[in-house]
Parts: C-alpha cells; sequence; structure tokens
C-alpha cells in the first residue's frame, strides 16, 4: 500500500513513521510522497534525508478548492492509496475526502470526540480534565470526527502548560500513528457504522 503524507510543520509524527519503516514494522506500507502546504516546514528536511520526493503546495495562495485538486494530483501521479495526516492543519474538502475514502489517517493530540481542531492541549487544560491523550482515527468531511481506530490517555498534571502536556503526549502520537499505518497497510480496518472494528492478524 503506497502512503503519502501531508504535514505543515515540525513532522515528528512524519518521522516517526520513517522510523518505524526503516525498523521494518510497516510491513506492506510504503512511504512515497510527503506534500507540504508551508514553505517552511520541517517536515521537508526529514523527507529529503529519507530520501522520499516531497512537493509544496501554497496554502496560502489559493483557495481551499484549488489546493486540494493540486493535492489530489500530485498524489494520483504518484500512485498514493492512501494518505497520512501528520499535523496538517488544514480541513479537507469532501472532494478530497471522497477520493480516499476510509483511506486518510489522522494523529489528533486528544481523546476525542473531546477536544477536536487546532487547540487540543489548550482546550483540553481550561477544561480542567485530569486526562487528555491521543487519538488515531480516519478522516471524514468532519472536523475529527472520522471512526477513531486507537486511542492512549495521558494524565494531565496540575501544573501542565500547553508545552509540557503536549511533550507528554507526543511520544504516544508516535506509536499509535505508526500502529495505524500498520493496521491499514494490513487491511485490518473495517468500518461498520461509523465504528472501526480491527480484524484479528490473518
Ligand atoms: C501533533 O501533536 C499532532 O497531533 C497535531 O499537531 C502536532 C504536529 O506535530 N495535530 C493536530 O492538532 C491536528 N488537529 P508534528 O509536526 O511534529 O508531527
Amino acid at each position: 500500500m503506497r502512503f503519502a503524507v501531508m504535514a505543515s510543520g515540525r513532522g515528528s509524527n512524519f518521522q516517526a513513521l520513517i522510523d518505524a519503516h526503516a525498523r521494518g514494522e510497516l510491513p506492506g506500507a510504503e512511504l512515497v510522497l510527503l506534500i507540504v502546504n508551508k514553505r517552511d516546514a520541517q517536515a521537508v528536511a526529514r523527507a529529503k534525508a529519507a530520501g522520499i520526493p516531497w512537493a509544496f503546495i501554497d496554502s496560502e495562495a489559493m483557495p481551499r478548492a484549488e489546493f486540494d485538486r493540486r493535492a489530489l494530483a500530485v498524489l494520483r501521479d504518484c500512485g498514493a492509496d492512501a494518505v497520512v495526516l501528520a499535523g496538517f492543519m488544514r480541513l479537507l474538502t469532501p472532494e478530497f475526502i471522497a477520493a480516499f475514502r476510509y483511506c486518510i489517517l489522522n494523529i489528533h493530540p486528544a481523546l476525542l470526540p473531546n477536544f477536536p481542531g487546532a487547540h487540543a492541549h489548550r482546550d483540553a487544560l481550561a477544561a480542567g480534565v485530569s486526562e487528555s491523550g491521543c487519538s488515531a482515527h480516519l478522516v471524514d468531511e468532519g472536523v475529527d470526527t472520522g471512526p477513531i481506530i486507537l486511542q492512549q490517555p495521558v494524565e494531565v498534571l496540575p501544573n501542565d502548560t500547553e508545552e509540557s502536556l503536549a511533550a507528554r503526549i507526543l511520544p504516544h502520537e508516535h506509536r499509535l500513528l505508526a500502529e495505524a499505518v500498520r493496521l491499514l497497510a494490513a487491511g485490518r480496518l473495517e468500518v461498520d457504522g461509523g465504528i472501526v472494528r480491527i480484524l484479528p492478524e490473518k
């Protein structure tokens, strides 16, 4: 299965996939392309170091529909079967999502359906919860609403800041995202009535 990754910034989740792949932990999965929407995304340096082709599509220079059309064209050119959103901080159009129905993975730094959107850590701290975490899920038309694949709870400590909470959650994101890619590549994800069933290993 040919995976393309879309990222907007640092790219540590992308790096986790590169590393898991290098360790042989993603059988049947190939990382074929990185798409970034920000010129200065650090994810690009990671693609270069790993020898993965990359493309920059400037999301500020065009309307959303045009961005998604261009991204789809690049994805088709590289023969991508699936897309991983690894810190990709933009919504995708229904046309894009329909083109990769239940083949788009996202990693989100909260226990969905709690705290969707771009400020999950801030929102979790503001709500005073004692536990947050991260979720790997399939992407649908909503904002972080798609079927949940894997979740990991993480304790919120009394003196946590957005930064300290994010740092405690991040390693779990890396593990969950790689595991979700492994399951999708192995054909082990089935969606039934909006719920993911993880099929047993064949
Ligand atoms: C990650 O914490 C990811 O969960 C979050 O952005 C960060 C990207 O880090 N994504 C979202 O908040 C999406 N709603 P990375 O660039 O180092 O992978």
